[in-house]
């Protein structure tokens, strides 16, 4: 990151901040000079995160009850201001035929990856940002734009997610701002059944040749979260190597979609 974009002295919170992409962005952002407090469930994960950014952490789901507000209590104690929140954390799961899906499950995907983000984002709201300002990037998919083997309950909770994305985007401004990234294929722990067995094939796929990086994710929500974006709001990102793109390229057999109709579960 070769500028700080207006984030040097600014907090942040990341959550799923311990790994994959949560861990690239609170990285950049720490990079670009900005306060991070990270959260994860693994509590040792989320100290070795802390200390290596030089920032805070909270252990916990971000679906536990009373977890927003602890986080955000937390940020504004040590930091004593709430001026990024990226909403990063989620689950893939339950994974299969929508039919299988049970009510426990479906219940939890919604609880992680659509009301933690709004619950979150409502704390950050009443705690700093409703009087000082802000910006929110919420984590979506390339895939919620689309349908996919045995993804539907995941891809629906994304669906859900890029629409509150806008809803708040509208509502909060212009106060603050309001913005997702989603990205294709990236090489995390998450994707990992995806992009491992024959990662090759996959690149070949894509227009850009390659599979993602966190760090690729990570420039493109550090920009969105920074004042270099300040005339961008309700607006979706799409980080996915030409995915989206791929049927006018000369790109070879996407083989995503084959790979996940093989993998029976996850
Ligand atoms: N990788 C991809 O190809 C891809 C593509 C499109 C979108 N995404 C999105 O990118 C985001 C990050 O995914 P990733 O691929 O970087 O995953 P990852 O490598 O598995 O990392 C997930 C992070 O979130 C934390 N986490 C998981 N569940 C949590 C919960 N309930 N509460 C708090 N923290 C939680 C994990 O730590 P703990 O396990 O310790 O909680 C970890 O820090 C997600 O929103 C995902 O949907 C990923």
């Amino acid at each position: 990151m070769t500028s700080s974009y207006g984030l040097e002295g600014r907090a942040a919170v990341v959550t799923g901040g311990t790994r994959g992409i949560g861990r690239a962005v609170a990285g950049a952002l720490a990079a670009a000079g900005a306060l991070v407090c990270v959260t994860a469930r693994d509590a040792t994960e989320v100290r070795r995160a802390a200390a290596e950014l030089g920032g805070i952490g909270l252990a916990g789901s971000v679906a536990d009850p009373g977890h927003p507000e602890e986080l955000t209590d937390l940020v504004l104690r040590e930091f004593g201001r709430l001026d990024v929140l990226v909403n990063n954390a989620a689950t893939n799961r339950p994974y299969g035929p929508l039919m299988e899906a049970g009510a426990d499950a479906w219940r939890e995907a919604f609880a992680v990856n659509v009301e933690a983000p709004l619950r979150l984002v409502q704390c950050a709201w009443r705690g700093w940002m409703r009087e000082h300002g802000g910006a929110v990037v919420n984590v979506c998919t390339e895939g919620a734009g689309h349908v996919g083997p045995r993804v539907g309950a995941y891809g629906t909770t994304k669906a859900a997610l890029l629409h509150l994305t806008r809803q708040l985007a509208g509502e909060l401004a212009p106060r603050v701002r309001v913005n997702s990234v989603s990205p294709g294929l990236v090489r995390t722990e998450m994707a990992r059944f995806v992009w491992e067995p024959g990662e090759e094939e996959v690149a070949a796929g894509l227009p850009l040749g390659r599979i993602g990086e966190p760090q690729d994710v990570a420039r493109a929500v550090v920009w969105l979260a920074s004042d270099a974006a300040e005339w961008v709001t309700g607006a979706d990102l799409l980080v996915d190597g030409g995915t989206r793109v791929r049927a006018a390229s000369t790109a070879g057999t996407y083989a995503v979609h084959e790979r996940l109709r093989r993998v029976p579960e996850v």
